[in-house]
């Protein structure tokens, strides 16, 4: 098992994914990411190993079971332990209760809900393992302030992030005493390729929106609680009356 630190997230090739493993090289730790673009992941990882540490990149689908038991296998291979698990990966999805299509819903939960899950529960023992009498190993789920205040034509991807929520706080009930904590991270609007859709003059401009470093400071922080602090769950709203809207 290597003394280093190291890191897993997913979805890093880009937006608050690349935000975050960006931050956790830059703090030393190595790293091990994944997205489903291998060119853009590829070129992700070699601005990474800049920071001096190992990188490695494992392509993967979120909705192909055998991909993502794949990624965890290969992180295993290469390092032996997990000290933190970032699960960034998501898909949204927008589209009225009435006529939403079912099999839009079930891709949503493989990615948003399934991937996530089965990530963790891969990765748990290798995350035990780096547990000392201080020290804990952090799971952070990357929600979104949609799972905790639902918004019209967001019940499908809300109610997967409904489900990160959830899974955290159950995780923590049952694994926290054992060192490894979870939080689920819950964002408005942050300025990515997935907020696109609502940039601009008449909706919000992208330099008001939360940024990517943002959610990567807070995550980088939770790993610096020690194991006795438990942190379920953290909301990010913007500036305003909004508070309780994306
Ligand atoms: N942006 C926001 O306003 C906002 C707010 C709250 C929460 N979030 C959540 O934050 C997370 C990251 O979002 P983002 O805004 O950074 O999105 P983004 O800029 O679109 O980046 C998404 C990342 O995930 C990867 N990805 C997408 N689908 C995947 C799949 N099926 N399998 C594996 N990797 C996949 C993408 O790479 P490939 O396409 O190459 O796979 C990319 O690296 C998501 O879970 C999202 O729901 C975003």
């Amino acid at each position: 098992m290597t003394e280093r630190r190291v890191v897993v997230v997913t979805g890093a090739s880009r937006g608050i994914g690349a935000a975050v493993a960006a931050r956790f090289a830059s703090e030393g730790w190595d790293l091990t990411i994944s997205a489903r673009g291998v060119d853009a992941l590829e070129e992700r990882a070699e601005a990474l190993r800049a920071h001096g540490g190992r990188v490695l990149s494992v392509p993967a689908d979120m909705s192909d079971e055998e991909a993502v038991a794949a990624l965890a296998a290969r992180h295993l291979e290469e390092y032996g332990r997990t000290d933190a698990l970032i699960l960034n990966a998501g898909m949204g999805s927008m589209g009225a209760f009435a006529d939403f299509p079912a099999r839009r819903l079930d891709k949503l939960y493989q990615v948003n809900v399934r991937a996530p899950f089965q990530l963790t529960q891969a990765l748990l023992e290798s995350m035990k393992l780096t547990v000392s009498k201080t020290v804990g190993a952090k799971v952070l789920a990357i929600s979104s302030i949609t799972g905790v205040y639902p918004e019209p034509d967001l019940f499908a991807y809300g109610s997967t992030k409904a489900a990160l929520i959830s899974m955290c706080e159950t995780f923590n009930l049952e694994q926290s005493v054992h060192g490894v904590s979870a939080t689920s991270i819950c964002p408005g609007y942050v300025d990515t390729d997935m907020s696109e859709w609502t940039k601009g003059e008449d909706a919000i401009p992208a330099d008001e929106m939360i940024t990517g470093d943002d959610i990567a400071h807070l995550a980088y922080s939770v790993t610096g609680l020690s194991r006795w602090a438990v942190l379920p769950q953290a909301i990010v709203t913007r500036p305003g009356a909004n508070m309780h809207r994306a």
